[in-house]
């Protein structure tokens, strides 16, 4: 599942972590195919897992400054994630076949979370800084891990790329 930019939500932090976790799921299923090590693939689960607790964070952080009415909801498709990532553990010590199953299944409902819970976001957040211009700044958003990033940008709300994307 390679990223595509209609995926972009427009806030660039989460889709920063949005593209990174469509890359480690590809790699993960890419290791699960070609017969990868156990220690590879259990090393790409754990940073799977990683990446998806601070997004969660970082977006559960953005929602509640926005005051997103649908936030129980929201949190409950992260938890479905969640449960789905804790499955694959057990799954790999089952086989690889039954990660790879899983593994397909975080791959589908990666975009259509993406599409469907995330974008719904994105007005409260345009609107909120409509009202309320830098209130991110010290933003919610900003990174706080120390895992490696595909790219080192900043995120600026107010940057033109960070226009939502045009359809
Ligand atoms: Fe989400
Ligand atoms: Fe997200």
């Amino acid at each position: 599942m390679p990223w595509q930019a209609r995926y972009a939500i427009g806030i660039r932090a989460l889709d920063l972590d949005h593209q990174l976790l469509c890359q480690t799921l590809d790699t993960l299923l890419e290791a699960l195919r070609s017969g990868g090590s156990a220690r590879v693939v259990e090393d790409t689960i754990e940073v799977l897992r990683a990446y998806a607790t601070e997004h969660f964070r970082r977006e559960e952080e953005v929602m509640r400054a926005v005051r997103y009415p649908e936030l129980a909801a929201h949190v409950a498709e992260h938890d479905a994630f969640r449960r789905k990532a804790l499955e694959l553990d057990l799954a790999r010590r089952q086989s690889t076949l039954a990660a790879s199953e899983v593994v397909r299944y975080l791959i589908e409902w990666l975009p259509s979370h993406i599409g469907g819970a995330d974008a719904q976001i994105v007005p409260y957040v345009r609107s909120h800084l409509a009202k309320n211009p830098g209130a991110f700044a010290p933003r919610p958003v900003e990174r706080s891990n120390t895992l490696p990033r595909p790219e080192p940008a900043p995120d600026d709300p107010s940057h033109p790329r960070d226009a939502p994307p045009k359809h």
